[in-house]
Protein backbone atom coordinates (compact mmCIF):
# COMPACT_ATOMS: atom_id res chain seq x y z
CA UNK A 1 0.00 0.00 0.00
CA UNK A 2 0.81 3.31 -0.62
CA UNK A 3 1.45 4.99 2.29
CA UNK A 4 0.76 8.79 1.27
CA UNK A 5 -2.22 8.06 -0.63
CA UNK A 6 -5.65 8.58 1.46
CA UNK A 7 -7.31 5.43 2.20
CA UNK A 8 -10.60 4.95 0.51
CA UNK A 9 -12.54 5.14 3.18
CA UNK A 10 -10.97 7.97 4.88
CA UNK A 11 -13.82 10.06 2.85
CA UNK A 12 -15.97 7.99 1.31
CA UNK A 13 -19.82 8.27 1.06
CA UNK A 14 -20.93 5.29 2.07
CA UNK A 15 -24.61 4.01 1.46
CA UNK A 16 -26.48 2.13 3.57
CA UNK A 17 -28.63 -0.98 2.52
CA UNK A 18 -30.83 -2.25 4.73
CA UNK A 19 -31.44 -5.36 2.49
CA UNK A 20 -35.15 -6.31 3.67
CA UNK A 21 -36.25 -3.04 2.38
CA UNK A 22 -34.15 -1.57 -0.84
CA UNK A 23 -35.07 -3.79 -3.92
CA UNK A 24 -36.99 -6.92 -4.31
CA UNK A 25 -35.99 -9.40 -7.35
CA UNK A 26 -38.13 -12.58 -6.04
CA UNK A 27 -41.47 -11.40 -5.32
CA UNK A 28 -42.15 -12.19 -2.14
CA UNK A 29 -42.18 -9.11 -0.73
CA UNK A 30 -38.94 -8.42 0.94
CA UNK A 31 -35.59 -7.19 -0.32
CA UNK A 32 -32.93 -9.80 -1.33
CA UNK A 33 -29.48 -9.78 -2.76
CA UNK A 34 -30.36 -9.68 -6.55
CA UNK A 35 -32.21 -6.44 -5.65
CA UNK A 36 -29.72 -4.86 -4.77
CA UNK A 37 -27.61 -6.23 -7.87
CA UNK A 38 -30.19 -4.94 -10.35
CA UNK A 39 -30.17 -1.47 -8.80
CA UNK A 40 -26.22 -0.66 -9.01
CA UNK A 41 -26.51 1.50 -11.52
CA UNK A 42 -28.78 3.45 -9.64
CA UNK A 43 -26.52 3.94 -6.80
CA UNK A 44 -23.23 4.62 -9.24
CA UNK A 45 -25.42 7.00 -10.79
CA UNK A 46 -26.24 8.66 -7.19
CA UNK A 47 -22.53 9.08 -6.41
CA UNK A 48 -21.41 7.07 -3.39
CA UNK A 49 -18.32 5.28 -3.56
CA UNK A 50 -19.51 1.94 -1.40
CA UNK A 51 -22.65 0.15 -0.24
CA UNK A 52 -23.22 -0.73 3.15
CA UNK A 53 -25.13 -4.70 3.10
CA UNK A 54 -27.33 -4.97 6.54
CA UNK A 55 -27.50 -8.89 7.81
CA UNK A 56 -28.32 -11.23 5.27
CA UNK A 57 -27.19 -14.45 6.79
CA UNK A 58 -29.07 -16.98 7.62
CA UNK A 59 -31.12 -15.97 10.46
CA UNK A 60 -34.82 -16.87 11.93
CA UNK A 61 -35.40 -13.20 11.88
CA UNK A 62 -36.26 -12.23 15.14
CA UNK A 63 -34.33 -8.77 14.72
CA UNK A 64 -34.63 -7.80 11.04
CA UNK A 65 -31.54 -10.38 10.48
CA UNK A 66 -29.36 -8.63 13.64
CA UNK A 67 -29.91 -12.71 15.43
CA UNK A 68 -27.50 -14.60 13.22
CA UNK A 69 -27.86 -18.16 13.17
CA UNK A 70 -25.37 -19.25 10.37
CA UNK A 71 -22.08 -16.60 9.80
CA UNK A 72 -21.05 -18.37 6.82
CA UNK A 73 -24.87 -18.63 4.90
CA UNK A 74 -26.60 -16.66 3.11
CA UNK A 75 -30.68 -16.67 4.35
CA UNK A 76 -32.79 -17.99 0.96
CA UNK A 77 -35.01 -14.83 1.82
CA UNK A 78 -32.34 -12.57 0.55
CA UNK A 79 -30.99 -15.05 -2.13
CA UNK A 80 -27.87 -17.58 -2.43
CA UNK A 81 -24.20 -17.18 -1.91
CA UNK A 82 -23.58 -17.08 -5.69
CA UNK A 83 -26.10 -13.93 -5.80
CA UNK A 84 -23.88 -12.38 -2.67
CA UNK A 85 -20.55 -13.38 -4.96
CA UNK A 86 -22.17 -11.92 -8.38
CA UNK A 87 -23.17 -8.86 -6.21
CA UNK A 88 -19.56 -8.38 -5.23
CA UNK A 89 -18.32 -8.55 -8.50
CA UNK A 90 -21.01 -6.36 -10.13
CA UNK A 91 -20.82 -3.29 -7.33
CA UNK A 92 -16.49 -3.83 -7.98
CA UNK A 93 -17.08 -3.85 -11.77
CA UNK A 94 -19.83 -0.19 -10.70
CA UNK A 95 -16.53 1.37 -8.85
CA UNK A 96 -18.58 0.30 -5.80
CA UNK A 97 -16.70 -1.49 -2.62
CA UNK A 98 -18.70 -3.21 -0.55
CA UNK A 99 -19.19 -3.21 3.40
CA UNK A 100 -21.06 -5.95 5.24
CA UNK A 101 -22.53 -5.78 8.62
CA UNK A 102 -20.98 -8.81 11.20
CA UNK A 103 -23.28 -9.13 14.27
CA UNK A 104 -20.52 -10.37 17.33
CA UNK A 105 -22.13 -9.46 20.55
CA UNK A 106 -25.09 -11.83 19.94
CA UNK A 107 -25.97 -14.86 17.66
CA UNK A 108 -29.38 -16.06 16.98
CA UNK A 109 -30.95 -18.50 20.21
CA UNK A 110 -31.37 -20.80 16.71
CA UNK A 111 -27.60 -20.51 16.21
CA UNK A 112 -25.88 -24.55 16.63
CA UNK A 113 -24.15 -23.09 19.67
CA UNK A 114 -26.81 -22.00 21.69
CA UNK A 115 -29.25 -25.10 21.04
CA UNK A 116 -25.99 -26.83 22.23
CA UNK A 117 -25.86 -25.06 25.27
CA UNK A 118 -29.86 -25.52 26.00
CA UNK A 119 -28.63 -29.35 25.99
CA UNK A 120 -26.53 -28.17 28.75
CA UNK A 121 -22.82 -28.60 26.47
CA UNK A 122 -20.17 -25.78 26.40
CA UNK A 123 -22.91 -23.09 28.19
CA UNK A 124 -19.67 -20.88 28.86
CA UNK A 125 -19.69 -19.91 24.44
CA UNK A 126 -22.92 -17.65 26.08
CA UNK A 127 -23.36 -16.09 29.57
CA UNK A 128 -25.55 -18.50 31.72
CA UNK A 129 -25.72 -17.29 35.34
CA UNK A 130 -27.87 -19.21 38.44
CA UNK A 131 -29.37 -15.87 39.29
CA UNK A 132 -29.61 -12.86 37.72
CA UNK A 133 -28.54 -8.82 38.18
CA UNK A 134 -30.68 -5.63 37.12
CA UNK A 135 -29.70 -5.13 33.65
CA UNK A 136 -32.10 -4.11 31.41
CA UNK A 137 -32.58 -5.27 27.28
CA UNK A 138 -31.68 -2.14 25.21
CA UNK A 139 -35.53 -3.71 23.64
CA UNK A 140 -37.19 -3.07 26.99
CA UNK A 141 -37.76 -5.91 29.77
CA UNK A 142 -35.68 -7.85 31.38
CA UNK A 143 -32.38 -8.98 29.97
CA UNK A 144 -32.33 -11.78 31.14
CA UNK A 145 -34.60 -15.66 30.27
CA UNK A 146 -34.05 -18.36 32.22
CA UNK A 147 -34.29 -21.95 30.52
CA UNK A 148 -35.78 -25.22 31.81
CA UNK A 149 -33.14 -26.48 34.38
CA UNK A 150 -33.34 -23.10 36.22
CA UNK A 151 -30.19 -21.51 34.75
CA UNK A 152 -30.54 -17.60 33.25
CA UNK A 153 -28.95 -16.29 29.92
CA UNK A 154 -28.34 -12.87 29.07
CA UNK A 155 -29.59 -10.95 25.76
CA UNK A 156 -28.84 -7.23 26.05
CA UNK A 157 -31.59 -7.29 23.11
CA UNK A 158 -34.22 -9.70 22.24
CA UNK A 159 -34.34 -13.33 23.85
CA UNK A 160 -33.68 -14.72 20.89
CA UNK A 161 -30.00 -12.79 20.73
CA UNK A 162 -28.07 -14.36 23.23
CA UNK A 163 -24.83 -12.77 24.10
CA UNK A 164 -21.96 -14.63 23.58
CA UNK A 165 -19.19 -15.08 26.40
CA UNK A 166 -16.10 -13.23 24.77
CA UNK A 167 -13.82 -14.30 27.34
CA UNK A 168 -14.03 -17.59 26.21
CA UNK A 169 -10.96 -18.04 23.71
CA UNK A 170 -13.65 -20.21 21.33
CA UNK A 171 -15.98 -17.49 20.81
CA UNK A 172 -12.83 -15.05 19.84
CA UNK A 173 -11.23 -17.62 17.07
CA UNK A 174 -14.69 -18.07 15.52
CA UNK A 175 -14.67 -14.64 14.75
CA UNK A 176 -11.60 -14.47 13.72
CA UNK A 177 -12.53 -16.94 10.75
CA UNK A 178 -15.42 -15.27 10.22
CA UNK A 179 -13.36 -12.28 9.29
CA UNK A 180 -11.30 -14.73 7.19
CA UNK A 181 -14.54 -16.07 5.37
CA UNK A 182 -15.82 -13.02 4.12
CA UNK A 183 -12.57 -11.37 3.27
CA UNK A 184 -11.82 -14.21 1.46
CA UNK A 185 -15.07 -13.36 -1.01
CA UNK A 186 -13.55 -10.02 -1.44
CA UNK A 187 -15.51 -8.02 0.30
CA UNK A 188 -13.97 -4.41 1.14
CA UNK A 189 -14.92 -4.12 5.09
CA UNK A 190 -16.97 -5.10 8.25
CA UNK A 191 -19.93 -2.98 9.78
CA UNK A 192 -19.82 -4.42 13.37
CA UNK A 193 -22.80 -4.51 15.27
CA UNK A 194 -22.83 -3.32 18.75
CA UNK A 195 -18.88 -2.86 18.67
CA UNK A 196 -18.85 -1.65 22.35
CA UNK A 197 -20.67 -4.77 24.01
CA UNK A 198 -18.39 -7.22 23.72
CA UNK A 199 -16.97 -7.83 27.58
CA UNK A 200 -18.94 -7.66 30.36
CA UNK A 201 -17.24 -6.84 33.67
CA UNK A 202 -16.56 -9.67 35.68
CA UNK A 203 -19.62 -10.37 38.43
CA UNK A 204 -21.78 -8.43 36.12
CA UNK A 205 -22.41 -5.75 38.69
CA UNK A 206 -25.46 -3.95 39.27
CA UNK A 207 -25.85 -1.05 37.23
CA UNK A 208 -27.97 1.72 35.29
CA UNK A 209 -29.18 1.63 31.69
CA UNK A 210 -26.63 4.33 30.05
CA UNK A 211 -23.62 4.26 27.56
CA UNK A 212 -21.21 5.69 30.47
CA UNK A 213 -17.87 5.33 30.57
CA UNK A 214 -18.49 3.77 33.91
CA UNK A 215 -20.95 1.28 32.76
CA UNK A 216 -20.01 -2.46 33.34
CA UNK A 217 -22.58 -3.51 30.25
CA UNK A 218 -20.53 -1.15 27.17
CA UNK A 219 -17.09 -0.38 26.40
CA UNK A 220 -15.16 -2.53 28.61
CA UNK A 221 -11.61 -2.65 28.16
CA UNK A 222 -11.03 -5.87 26.92
CA UNK A 223 -12.50 -5.04 23.89
CA UNK A 224 -9.83 -3.56 22.12
CA UNK A 225 -7.38 -5.93 22.66
CA UNK A 226 -10.31 -8.29 20.29
CA UNK A 227 -9.91 -5.28 17.96
CA UNK A 228 -6.52 -5.57 17.69
CA UNK A 229 -6.64 -9.16 16.72
CA UNK A 230 -9.55 -7.97 13.95
CA UNK A 231 -7.02 -5.35 12.49
CA UNK A 232 -3.72 -7.69 12.22
CA UNK A 233 -6.20 -10.03 10.36
CA UNK A 234 -7.65 -6.73 7.67
CA UNK A 235 -4.37 -5.62 7.25
CA UNK A 236 -3.27 -8.97 5.71
CA UNK A 237 -5.45 -8.22 2.51
CA UNK A 238 -3.89 -5.92 -0.06
CA UNK A 239 -7.43 -4.21 -0.74
CA UNK A 240 -7.80 -2.22 2.33
CA UNK A 241 -10.80 -3.51 4.06
CA UNK A 242 -11.94 -1.46 6.30
CA UNK A 243 -13.49 -1.77 10.07
CA UNK A 244 -16.32 0.32 11.34
CA UNK A 245 -17.28 0.66 14.71
CA UNK A 246 -21.10 0.87 15.57
CA UNK A 247 -19.96 2.48 19.02
CA UNK A 248 -22.24 4.36 21.10
CA UNK A 249 -20.51 6.03 23.94
CA UNK A 250 -21.27 9.74 25.87
CA UNK A 251 -18.65 11.66 24.31
CA UNK A 252 -15.96 12.03 21.34
CA UNK A 253 -13.05 10.69 23.64
CA UNK A 254 -14.51 7.82 24.54
CA UNK A 255 -15.53 6.97 20.82
CA UNK A 256 -11.65 8.10 19.74
CA UNK A 257 -10.61 5.22 22.03
CA UNK A 258 -11.85 2.52 19.27
CA UNK A 259 -10.36 4.92 16.20
CA UNK A 260 -6.53 3.85 16.12
CA UNK A 261 -3.98 2.94 14.02
CA UNK A 262 -4.20 -0.67 15.15
CA UNK A 263 -8.05 -1.02 15.88
CA UNK A 264 -10.74 -0.24 13.89
CA UNK A 265 -10.86 2.52 11.04
CA UNK A 266 -13.48 4.26 11.98
CA UNK A 267 -16.93 4.37 14.15
CA UNK A 268 -19.98 6.21 13.49
CA UNK A 269 -20.49 9.58 14.83
CA UNK A 270 -23.81 9.38 16.54
CA UNK A 271 -23.48 13.00 18.28
CA UNK A 272 -24.04 14.29 14.95
CA UNK A 273 -26.94 12.03 14.38
CA UNK A 274 -28.56 13.33 17.90
CA UNK A 275 -27.54 17.24 17.57
CA UNK A 276 -30.79 18.84 17.21
CA UNK A 277 -31.51 21.48 14.43
CA UNK A 278 -29.81 24.17 15.96
CA UNK A 279 -26.38 26.12 15.09
CA UNK A 280 -24.30 25.71 18.32
CA UNK A 281 -25.52 22.13 18.91
CA UNK A 282 -23.66 21.12 15.14
CA UNK A 283 -20.52 23.42 16.03
CA UNK A 284 -20.38 21.87 19.40
CA UNK A 285 -20.24 17.69 17.20
CA UNK A 286 -18.29 19.40 15.38
CA UNK A 287 -15.50 20.45 17.54
CA UNK A 288 -15.66 17.53 20.00
CA UNK A 289 -15.79 15.16 16.86
CA UNK A 290 -12.59 16.86 15.13
CA UNK A 291 -10.37 17.37 18.10
CA UNK A 292 -10.93 13.38 19.55
CA UNK A 293 -11.53 11.71 16.40
CA UNK A 294 -8.65 10.98 14.16
CA UNK A 295 -10.94 9.73 11.23
CA UNK A 296 -14.42 11.32 11.37
CA UNK A 297 -17.74 10.16 10.18
CA UNK A 298 -20.88 11.70 9.78
CA UNK A 299 -24.08 10.43 9.91
CA UNK A 300 -28.00 11.86 9.70
CA UNK A 301 -29.74 8.77 9.36
CA UNK A 302 -29.84 4.52 9.49
CA UNK A 303 -32.23 1.89 10.29
CA UNK A 304 -32.80 2.16 13.61
CA UNK A 305 -33.39 6.23 13.91
CA UNK A 306 -36.69 8.32 12.91
CA UNK A 307 -35.40 8.99 9.84
CA UNK A 308 -33.83 13.50 9.48
CA UNK A 309 -36.19 15.51 7.89
CA UNK A 310 -38.96 14.31 10.50
CA UNK A 311 -36.89 14.95 13.13
CA UNK A 312 -35.61 18.21 11.65
CA UNK A 313 -39.83 19.41 11.31
CA UNK A 314 -40.60 18.79 14.90
CA UNK A 315 -44.05 17.67 14.75
CA UNK A 316 -44.16 21.30 12.79
CA UNK A 317 -44.00 21.31 8.82
CA UNK A 318 -42.63 18.15 7.28
CA UNK A 319 -41.86 19.85 3.97
CA UNK A 320 -39.35 22.33 6.57
CA UNK A 321 -37.48 19.06 8.10
CA UNK A 322 -36.83 17.94 4.43
CA UNK A 323 -35.69 21.77 3.36
CA UNK A 324 -32.96 21.37 7.10
CA UNK A 325 -31.74 17.85 6.48
CA UNK A 326 -30.77 19.21 2.76
CA UNK A 327 -29.24 22.04 4.28
CA UNK A 328 -27.00 19.16 6.84
CA UNK A 329 -26.39 17.11 4.61
CA UNK A 330 -24.31 20.01 2.77
CA UNK A 331 -22.57 21.11 5.84
CA UNK A 332 -21.68 17.06 6.31
CA UNK A 333 -20.27 16.30 2.64
CA UNK A 334 -17.87 19.65 3.49
CA UNK A 335 -16.43 18.58 6.52
CA UNK A 336 -13.33 16.53 6.57
CA UNK A 337 -13.88 12.56 7.00
CA UNK A 338 -16.71 9.85 5.30
CA UNK A 339 -20.52 10.33 5.13
CA UNK A 340 -22.69 7.78 5.42
CA UNK A 341 -25.99 7.76 4.17
CA UNK A 342 -29.52 5.80 5.01
CA UNK A 343 -31.70 4.45 1.62
CA UNK A 344 -34.24 6.58 1.15
CA UNK A 345 -33.09 9.77 2.28
CA UNK A 346 -32.03 11.13 -1.17
CA UNK A 347 -35.68 10.59 -1.74
CA UNK A 348 -36.33 13.23 0.41
CA UNK A 349 -38.38 10.20 2.64
CA UNK A 350 -39.69 10.87 5.84
CA UNK A 351 -40.56 8.72 8.87
CA UNK A 352 -43.89 6.32 8.38
CA UNK A 353 -46.04 7.17 11.32
CA UNK A 354 -49.05 5.43 10.45
CA UNK A 355 -47.72 1.60 10.29
CA UNK A 356 -50.85 -0.32 11.77
CA UNK A 357 -49.99 -2.29 14.78
CA UNK A 358 -50.66 -5.94 13.13
CA UNK A 359 -48.10 -5.14 10.36
CA UNK A 360 -45.41 -3.92 12.62
CA UNK A 361 -42.58 -6.35 12.96
CA UNK A 362 -39.79 -4.50 14.89
CA UNK A 363 -38.94 -6.35 18.35
CA UNK A 364 -38.87 -3.48 20.03
CA UNK A 365 -42.34 -2.55 19.43
CA UNK A 366 -43.66 -6.32 20.19
CA UNK A 367 -41.47 -6.06 23.49
CA UNK A 368 -42.66 -2.97 24.95
CA UNK A 369 -46.40 -3.77 23.78
CA UNK A 370 -46.71 -1.09 21.74
CA UNK A 371 -45.34 1.54 24.02
CA UNK A 372 -42.26 2.51 22.04
CA UNK A 373 -42.97 2.40 18.03
CA UNK A 374 -39.81 1.11 17.41
CA UNK A 375 -38.12 0.99 13.90
CA UNK A 376 -40.19 0.04 11.38
CA UNK A 377 -41.25 3.73 10.29
CA UNK A 378 -38.05 3.85 8.67
CA UNK A 379 -37.24 0.54 7.52
CA UNK A 380 -40.67 0.47 4.65
CA UNK A 381 -39.79 -0.60 1.12
CA UNK A 382 -38.19 2.09 -1.25
CA UNK A 383 -40.31 3.26 -4.29
CA UNK A 384 -38.61 3.27 -7.03
CA UNK A 385 -41.60 3.36 -9.74
CA UNK A 386 -45.00 3.63 -10.71
CA UNK A 387 -48.42 5.03 -8.95
CA UNK A 388 -49.37 2.51 -6.70
CA UNK A 389 -47.79 0.25 -4.15
CA UNK A 390 -45.57 -1.39 -3.81
CA UNK A 391 -43.67 1.02 -6.33
CA UNK A 392 -41.59 -1.21 -8.30
CA UNK A 393 -39.51 -2.24 -4.92
CA UNK A 394 -40.57 -5.88 -6.47
CA UNK A 395 -43.13 -7.97 -8.37
CA UNK A 396 -45.36 -8.92 -5.22
CA UNK A 397 -46.06 -6.90 -2.12
CA UNK A 398 -43.85 -5.01 0.04
CA UNK A 399 -43.09 -6.54 3.88
CA UNK A 400 -44.53 -3.19 5.33
CA UNK A 401 -47.15 -1.07 3.77
CA UNK A 402 -46.00 1.88 2.17
CA UNK A 403 -47.51 5.24 1.88
CA UNK A 404 -50.14 6.63 -0.78
CA UNK A 405 -48.16 9.94 -0.88
CA UNK A 406 -44.97 7.89 -2.00
CA UNK A 407 -46.35 7.66 -5.83
CA UNK A 408 -44.87 11.61 -6.13
CA UNK A 409 -41.64 10.30 -4.35
CA UNK A 410 -40.52 7.20 -6.93
CA UNK A 411 -36.77 7.48 -8.09
CA UNK A 412 -38.65 7.62 -11.18
CA UNK A 413 -40.59 10.54 -10.71
CA UNK A 414 -37.32 12.41 -9.10
CA UNK A 415 -34.77 11.17 -11.72
CA UNK A 416 -35.28 13.85 -14.40
CA UNK A 417 -37.04 16.35 -11.90
CA UNK A 418 -34.23 19.16 -11.62
CA UNK A 419 -35.59 20.51 -8.56
CA UNK A 420 -36.24 16.77 -6.82
CA UNK A 421 -34.29 15.86 -3.33
CA UNK A 422 -32.64 12.60 -6.09
CA UNK A 423 -31.45 15.69 -7.65
CA UNK A 424 -30.31 17.64 -5.05
CA UNK A 425 -28.51 14.51 -3.42
CA UNK A 426 -26.57 13.67 -7.17
CA UNK A 427 -25.34 17.04 -7.58
CA UNK A 428 -23.95 17.68 -4.23
CA UNK A 429 -22.33 14.20 -4.59
CA UNK A 430 -20.68 15.00 -7.65
CA UNK A 431 -19.78 18.52 -6.71
CA UNK A 432 -17.98 16.85 -3.34
CA UNK A 433 -16.33 14.81 -6.06
CA UNK A 434 -14.88 17.37 -7.80
CA UNK A 435 -13.33 18.68 -4.96
CA UNK A 436 -11.72 15.62 -3.69
CA UNK A 437 -8.48 15.60 -2.72
CA UNK A 438 -7.86 18.80 -3.15
CA UNK A 439 -9.07 19.94 0.80
CA UNK A 440 -7.29 19.86 3.72
CA UNK A 441 -8.13 17.95 6.93
CA UNK A 442 -8.89 20.44 9.62
CA UNK A 443 -11.58 23.50 9.39
CA UNK A 444 -11.59 26.72 10.31
CA UNK A 445 -14.47 28.70 11.75
CA UNK A 446 -15.10 32.26 10.45
CA UNK A 447 -17.50 34.85 12.28
CA UNK A 448 -21.39 34.41 11.57
CA UNK A 449 -24.55 35.54 13.57
CA UNK A 450 -25.50 33.05 16.13
CA UNK A 451 -27.92 31.29 14.82
CA UNK A 452 -25.74 30.29 11.44
CA UNK A 453 -22.31 28.75 11.49
CA UNK A 454 -19.53 29.84 8.32
CA UNK A 455 -16.19 27.29 8.22
CA UNK A 456 -13.69 27.30 5.59
CA UNK A 457 -12.17 24.27 4.49
CA UNK A 458 -9.15 25.33 2.22
CA UNK A 459 -11.05 27.40 -0.33
CA UNK A 460 -14.34 26.36 0.70
CA UNK A 461 -16.51 27.93 2.59
CA UNK A 462 -19.84 26.05 4.10
CA UNK A 463 -22.27 28.12 5.43
CA UNK A 464 -25.92 27.13 6.79
CA UNK A 465 -28.46 29.08 8.42
CA UNK A 466 -30.09 27.80 11.26
CA UNK A 467 -32.14 30.43 12.46
CA UNK A 468 -35.62 32.54 11.54
CA UNK A 469 -34.19 35.39 10.09
CA UNK A 470 -31.89 35.37 7.00
CA UNK A 471 -28.16 36.07 7.28
CA UNK A 472 -25.44 37.73 5.18
CA UNK A 473 -23.22 34.90 3.20
CA UNK A 474 -19.56 35.45 3.86
CA UNK A 475 -17.38 37.57 1.12
CA UNK A 476 -16.68 34.50 -1.72
CA UNK A 477 -16.18 34.72 -5.35
CA UNK A 478 -18.53 31.82 -6.31
CA UNK A 479 -21.18 29.80 -4.96
CA UNK A 480 -20.76 25.98 -5.86
CA UNK A 481 -24.27 24.64 -4.64
CA UNK A 482 -27.15 25.45 -2.20
CA UNK A 483 -29.99 23.80 -0.58
CA UNK A 484 -32.23 26.16 -1.88
CA UNK A 485 -32.78 29.73 -3.48
CA UNK A 486 -30.25 32.36 -2.24
CA UNK A 487 -31.08 35.90 -2.56
CA UNK A 488 -27.90 37.42 -3.68
CA UNK A 489 -25.84 37.61 -1.68
CA UNK A 490 -28.47 36.75 1.48
CA UNK A 491 -28.89 33.04 2.69
CA UNK A 492 -32.04 32.48 3.81
CA UNK A 493 -33.29 30.35 7.19
CA UNK A 494 -32.98 26.56 7.14
CA UNK A 495 -30.49 26.46 4.21
CA UNK A 496 -26.79 25.75 3.04
CA UNK A 497 -24.38 26.69 0.48
CA UNK A 498 -20.90 25.79 -0.04
CA UNK A 499 -19.03 29.35 -1.73
CA UNK A 500 -15.73 29.31 -3.09
CA UNK A 501 -13.09 31.79 -2.05
CA UNK A 502 -10.16 31.27 -4.92
C1 LIG B 1 -27.69 -2.45 16.15
C2 LIG B 1 -28.44 -2.66 14.87
O1 LIG B 1 -28.23 -1.55 14.03
C3 LIG B 1 -29.88 -2.85 15.25
O2 LIG B 1 -30.72 -2.82 14.14
C4 LIG B 1 -30.00 -4.15 16.01
O3 LIG B 1 -31.32 -4.31 16.46
C5 LIG B 1 -29.07 -4.16 17.23
N1 LIG B 1 -27.76 -3.67 16.92
C6 LIG B 1 -28.92 -5.54 17.79
O4 LIG B 1 -28.16 -6.33 16.91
Amino acid sequence: MDQNRTPWWRDAVVYEIYVRSFADASGDGVGDLPGVTSRLPYLADLGVDAIWLTPFNRSPMADGGYDVADYRAVDPLFGSMSDFDALVAAAHEHGLRVVVDIVPNHSSSQHAWFQEALRGRHRDRYIFRDHTNNWVSVFGGPAWTQVDDGQWYLHMFAPEQPDFNWRNPEVQDAFLDILRFWLDRNIDGFRIDVAMGLFKAEGLPDTDPGFTASSPIWSQPEVHDVYREWRKIVDTYPHEPALIGEVWTDSAHDLAAYVRPDELHQSFNFAWLEAPWAAASFRKVIDDTLAAVPAPTWVLSNHDVVRHPTRYAEGADPARGLVRGNAALLAMLALPGSVYLYQGEELGLHEVKDIPPEARQDPIFLRTKGEVPGRDGCRVPLPWSGDTAPYGFGPGGSWLPQPAEWADLTAERQTSDPASTLSFYRRALATRRSLGGTLPDTIAWLDSPTDALFFARGKLICAINCGDEPVDLPPHEQVLISNGRLDGDILPPDTAAWLLTE
